[in-house]
């Protein structure tokens, strides 16, 4: 039998910490899916004391994920745990991850507190997660730069008082390979079986995947790791490439396994990509668009007469389908049906049928409809706050020359309106002239345009954060054309319809 390392994906807080991933609670809940489908053993929802809408989110995962863990990080204060427990309470498997710093740097300069009074807060914050929950997990922040003795002092506090799982995060990354493993190793002698040990590695050096591999070999058994190596700064350890190094290395990790079932790491690395925007770099290991692509002659001869003389992971063990079938204007309700469920969706007949509406739409303008223009057409009506504005109709200058101008159309209340405006740019334009329409006036914080496929027909993905309210958060838009300006404007009105909805939220809230 095989020992399991417990695979803590931390893909809704620590990644939606990257730049630029925001993501609705539609959107995380469509992931948190996909994550129980690849068999993660443990789902960091979020952070629920952050907003109203990261508590919420993780409210409604709990509510639907059956079998994996719903955890929500808590820093060591009360009012921080509490929310954790109200937002997990409805999981049937619940966790709460508190933590606190042990850094000399990071007790003196950012909590300004003595040694003791960490241990005292780690220990109540331990003891009150355990009124809501059983299952408490304690992170020792920046560990990678804590001093041994304190480390085990306040480990073993926390064990005593109830904490189940002791993270050793790596939080500036900072360590090297074999450091890492020498720390675990020391700490794995000390704590034993009291406790299991989990790392969680950033990849500020290019090394959270070597460091957390080597911290499995000296003895963790949990890795906190996200898909695509999403998250702060250069991003966490990535969940596909320690989970296939475990399983192509079996002369090294001989009796470890995780409970990973890698064919779903393509399609939930293409589901993050599509929602995030943001594409793993083409040359990125295990999930990157190159990462089984031959380029050169001699290699290509090689591969087709024995693919493992250039590699050493098969396509399909990722559920990288390089012959998956293409859809197109002639494709039936019934082949897109068939699709959308080998995807991995569950989508209600309604669902169903406003997506069969949007597909038809692209497949008048575009030739063959790739599985990524599905996924982020389905991501994109599923996420999208009610329409209390819509799109009609966009009509932009001559850019070449001249003062940029757009002329809009938006539909609201049944009613057409339009209007003109000019800006510094054609999107100014656009945005400025949405704002006169709708009365609001939003403040653009950032604009991500992808193209979801290949080929001059791909679509074009926008993403947009907006303020539309000082003192209330940004929102996020959405929009998808395989015309920039049109994709551009669907995302701004997208973003506004959702800051309508959250308004409208809080007020009812209110009462
Ligand atoms: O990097 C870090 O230290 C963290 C902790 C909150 C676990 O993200
Ligand atoms: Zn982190």
């Amino acid at each position: 039998m095989s020992e399991i390392v417990k695979i803590f994906d931390t893909t809704l807080r620590d990644g939606e910490q990257s730049p630029g991933a925001s993501m609705n609670t539609e959107e995380k809940i469509q992931i948190a899916k996909q994550l129980e489908r690849l068999g993660v053993d443990i789902i960091e929802a979020g952070f629920a004391a952050a907003s109203p809408g990261d508590f919420e989110a993780i409210k409604k995962i709990s509510q639907v994920v059956q079998k994996s863990t719903v955890c929500s990080l808590a820093r060591a204060v009360e009012k921080d745990i509490k929310a954790a427990g109200e937002a997990v309470a409805d999981a049937k498997h619940r966790r709460i991850h508190t933590f606190i710093a042990t850094s000399p740097i990071h007790m003196e300069y950012k909590l300004r507190m003595k040694p003791d009074e960490v241990i005292r807060r780690a220990v109540e914050a331990v003891k009150y997660a355990k009124e809501f929950v059983e299952d408490v997990e304690f992170s020792c922040e920046d560990a990678g730069r804590s001093e041994m003795g304190f480390l085990k002092e306040i480990i073993d506090e926390v064990i005593k008082a109830g904490a189940k799982t002791i993270n050793i995060p790596d939080t500036v990354g900072y360590r090297f390979p074999h450091e890492m493993g020498e720390m675990i190793k020391e700490l794995k002698d000390f704590i034993g079986d009291r406790a299991v040990i989990s790392v969680h590695c950033h990849n500020d050096l290019g090394l959270a995947v070597a460091n957390s591999l080597y911290s499995v070999l000296n003895g963790a058994r949990q890795v906190e790791c996200t898909i695509n190596g999403l998250g702060e700064r250069a991003g966490n350890a990535a969940l596909e490439e320690i989970v296939m190094a475990i399983k192509t290395r079996k002369d090294i990790f001989k009796d470890i396994d995780t409970n990973i079932n890698t064919k779903e790491i393509y399609p939930t690395s293409r589901l993050v990509a599509a929602i995030t925007g943001i594409e793993p770099q083409p040359n990125k290991a295990v999930v990157g668009k190159n990462a089984f692509a031959h380029e050169s002659g001699i290699h290509q001869d090689g591969v087709l007469k024995h693919t493992e003389t250039y590699e050493i992971m098969r396509a399909e063990d990722i559920g990288l389908d390089r012959n998956a079938i293409v859809l197109g204007k002639h494709s039936g309700r019934h082949a897109f049906k068939k699709k959308v469920e080998e995807l991995g969706f569950e989508l209600s007949a309604d669902e169903l049928n406003k997506a069969f509406e949007r597909f038809k739409l692209l497949a008048d303008k575009k030739k063959e409809i790739t599985d990524d223009d599905i996924r982020v057409l389905i991501t994109n009506e599923l996420s999208s706050a009610p329409e209390v504005y819509k799109l009609k109709k966009l009509q932009i200058s001559d850019c070449s020359e001249g003062v940029p101008s757009a002329a809009v159309t938006i539909e609201h209340r049944g009613e057409e309106v339009t209007d003109a405006g000019i800006g510094d740019g054609t999107i100014d334009a656009i945005f400025k002239t949405i704002d006169r329409i709708s009365g609001y006036k939003g403040t653009l914080n950032d604009y991500q345009v992808t193209a979801v496929s290949k080929g001059k027909d791909a679509l074009a993905k926008v993403v947009v954060k907006v303020v539309f309210e000082k003192d209330r958060p940004a929102v996020i838009g959405h929009g998808l054309s395989i015309d920039t300006m049109i994709a551009s404007a669907r995302a701004y009105v997208s973003a506004l319809n959702s800051y309508i909805s959250m308004k409208d939220n809080f007020e009812a809230q209110r009462g």
